[in-house]
């Protein structure tokens, strides 16, 4: 069984989209940061904060981890890594002994993104799938 976590930002909302092309329950980190409108005010404020790393603030799901076998892990793609939020949700939920599917949505910069999640998961995970969507299409 799957536990399909995401986040998304944009108005597309492709993360959300994506999210809901895989089997299973699916949570999502909900967003408690001022919303603001216009992808280029977002790309600045969140490209700052990813830069210095800044905590951010969103909902963190209570996933009952012992019912699943995998996790599916989806998110934007942030300045060419791992998106902050999934990056603090990781930092403060280190579930163990999963086997992982990572997932990223981008315009097409997307290079150090499955490095980037190195040290972020637990050693007893094993990251079985990589999966990148450009502008909406899968890879
Ligand atoms: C702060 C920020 C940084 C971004 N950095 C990148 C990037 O490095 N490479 C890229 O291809 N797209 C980047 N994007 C664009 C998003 O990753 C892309 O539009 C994504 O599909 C949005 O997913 P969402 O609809 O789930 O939020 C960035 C967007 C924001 C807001």
């Amino acid at each position: 069984m799957n536990a399909v976590i995401y986040f998304s930002l944009s108005k597309d909302l492709n993360s959300k989209r994506i999210a809901s092309t895989y089997d299973g329950d699916i949570f999502e980190l909900v967003n408690n940061e001022k919303k603001r409108k216009g992808k280029g005010i977002n790309m600045f404020v969140y490209g700052y904060k990813t830069m210095i790393n800044k905590d951010v603030d969103f909902d963190v799901p209570d996933i009952d981890f012992d019912r699943y076998d995998n996790i599916v892990l989806v998110s934007p793609v942030w300045a060419g890594k791992v998106n902050l939020f999934m990056k603090k949700y990781l930092e403060k939920v280190p579930f163990k002994n999963k086997k992982a599917i990572i997932v990223g949505s981008c315009d097409g910069g997307y290079k150090n993104y499955f490095k980037s999640y190195e040290g972020l998961l637990d050693e007893s995970n094993k990251v079985i799938e990589e999966v990148i969507y450009v502008k909406g299409e899968k890879k």
